[in-house]
């Protein structure tokens, strides 16, 4: 059914994708996309997406694998770009993280490349003569002699299309640039150092002649605050990157796409994309906020969706041990039901929800009495600091009510408000309609933009 959907309505929105930050993305087969730490590469009119395949849940390198887009949004699993060789550094107790796409005679993988325990820090390079491979592997090497872990690859737009590559090196302390030669299999020359400035999750944009670098520190999987780095000004930046960590930052038009993970540690499979627009609207690069929003992958222009209708929590029913609370303090047991107006349709919904907790919490969701889908919460950074969590809901037309926390014995988060969306076209965009579970905004006044003031949480 929702192939036919996207032939009616492909040639109306051909060039707009509704790209939905933090929810469960599924592929064109329904299957949760696994390609976390992307890179992205685009030929003709193809995008393909590398990343790593998390669904073991594991640390450990399982597979690089290979989506495919017309449009950025619609995304086809492809055969796996790269797969284990046993007794080899990319064995399957190993660690093969970022996978980096470029082309020049032939397609050029790089990634990190590491023994499970990164004490080995090489970069490992892959060739192959089609984009999605599978890609052979040439090996793994210290980069100039010296460490590297997260990294990534920036192809220049000069004669040559001169390739670097971008890592974290000496116990990702030192951050460095460097040089490949002609054919991006090896390096000639670090070309430069930002010394002592502890980054990794690397990614670079030209705009306008200047080179951009997009950095996070180093906080293993939690977020911090990621920085950019400008080459004519060597000032480190901060940019607010909504509890995610950047992975690729892709130029699309006059704008670009960040492309971050939000990594859940404790079920690395479960972690999210937040793909937000990279904005230099007010002359320095920024991370704008969406619950849900469309690219124009034609031009690069994006608008935030609006025309949401805002539900408080404290004007919900309670039940259990659910309280109204004006700090961070939190309840077991318990439901809050809000009353919403739906349109008869699959409607994103954002959650507003708060967790000081150092770790995810989960809420139940019910629709009118239903079967509960179950919505990841992560950690915000504080009681007082709220994020929003998207979820697909079929709503009937009029009067419904959703039940948060019905049933369950676990901590849930605590509910601000939420967002009911109208419905959104279809075509080109993350499947919806299939429960999402997950995650989204940031907070704390690094990475906070929207409201980071309470007036009522609700908790149970
Ligand atoms: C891209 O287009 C060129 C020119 O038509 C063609 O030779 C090449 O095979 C295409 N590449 C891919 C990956 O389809
Ligand atoms: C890669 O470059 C380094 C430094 O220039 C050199 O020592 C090394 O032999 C090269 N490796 C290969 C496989 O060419
Ligand atoms: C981009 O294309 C869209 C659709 O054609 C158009 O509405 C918009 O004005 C364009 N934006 C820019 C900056 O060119
Ligand atoms: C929700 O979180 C609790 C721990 O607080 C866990 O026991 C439970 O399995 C989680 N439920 C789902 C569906 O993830």
């Amino acid at each position: 059914m929702r192939f036919s959907a996207l032939l009616v309505f492909a040639p109306l929105f051909a060039q707009a994708v509704l790209i939905v930050p933090g929810a469960t993305w599924k592929d064109t087969s329904g299957n949760t996309i696994q390609a976390h730490g992307a890179g992205f590469l685009k030929v003709n009119s193809t995008y393909y997406w590398f990343g790593e395949d998390k669904a073991a849940n594991s640390a450990l390198f399982s597979a690089v694998s290979c989506y495919t887009s017309p449009d950025l949004g619609t995304w086809t699993r492809q055969n796996n770009a790269l797969t284990p060789i046993a007794n080899t550094m990319i064995s399957s107790s190993n660690i093969v993280e970022r996978p980096k796409g470029s082309f020049n005679s032939e397609y050029v993988m790089w990634f990190h490349s590491d023994t499970s325990n990164y004490g080995a820090a090489q970069v490992g390079v892959a060739t192959s003569k089609t984009p999605c491979g599978p890609y052979t592997y040439k090996g793994s090497f210290s980069p100039l002699g010296a460490e590297s872990r997260d990294e990534s690859v920036f192809q220049d737009d000069d004669a040559a299309q001169t390739a670097y590559l971008l890592y974290a090196s000496d116990n990702n302390q030192n951050f460095k640039i460097s040089r490949m030669d002609a054919n991006y299999y090896n390096l000639t020359a670090q070309v430069n150092v930002l010394t002592a400035s502890t980054l990794e999750a690397p990614g670079m944009l030209k705009r306008n002649g200047q080179y951009f670098l997009f950095a996070s520190h180093t906080s293993g999987w939690a977020p911090n605050p990621n920085k950019y780095f400008v080459a004519s000004t060597l000032d480190l930046n901060p940019v607010a990157t909504y509890y995610s960590q950047n992975a690729f930052d892709l130029a699309v038009g006059t704008n670009a796409l960040y492309a971050g993970d939000r990594w859940r540690s404790d079920i690395l499979g479960s972690s999210t994309y937040i793909w937000l627009p990279l904005s230099w609207a007010s002359g320095v690069p920024q991370l704008v906020w969406a619950d849900l929003w469309n690219l124009n992958i034609a031009n690069g222009s994006y608008s935030v969706v609006t025309g949401g209708t805002t539900y408080e929590a404290e004007k919900g029913v309670r039940s259990g041990s659910s309280t109204l609370i004006s700090d961070s303090s939190f309840r077991n047991g318990g439901s809050v039901a809000i009353t919403v107006q739906g349109s008869g349709a699959q409607q994103w919904v954002s959650l507003y929800i708060a967790n000081g907790d150092s770790t995810w919490r989960n809420s139940t969701v019910s629709v009118n009495g239903g079967a509960s889908v179950v919505v990841q919460q992560p950690n915000t950074g504080g009681g007082q600091i709220v994020l929003s969590v998207p979820l697909s809901l079929n709503l009937k037309s009029g009067s419904n009510t959703i039940t948060f926390g019905a049933g369950q014995s676990n901590y849930a988060a605590d509910l601000d408000k939420i967002i009911v969306y109208p419905p959104q076209p279809t075509a080109g965009t993350v499947p919806p309609g299939t429960t999402t579970t997950s995650s989204s905004t940031g907070g704390s006044t690094d990475w906070c933009v929207q409201v980071c003031t309470l007036a009522m949480f609700y908790s149970y």
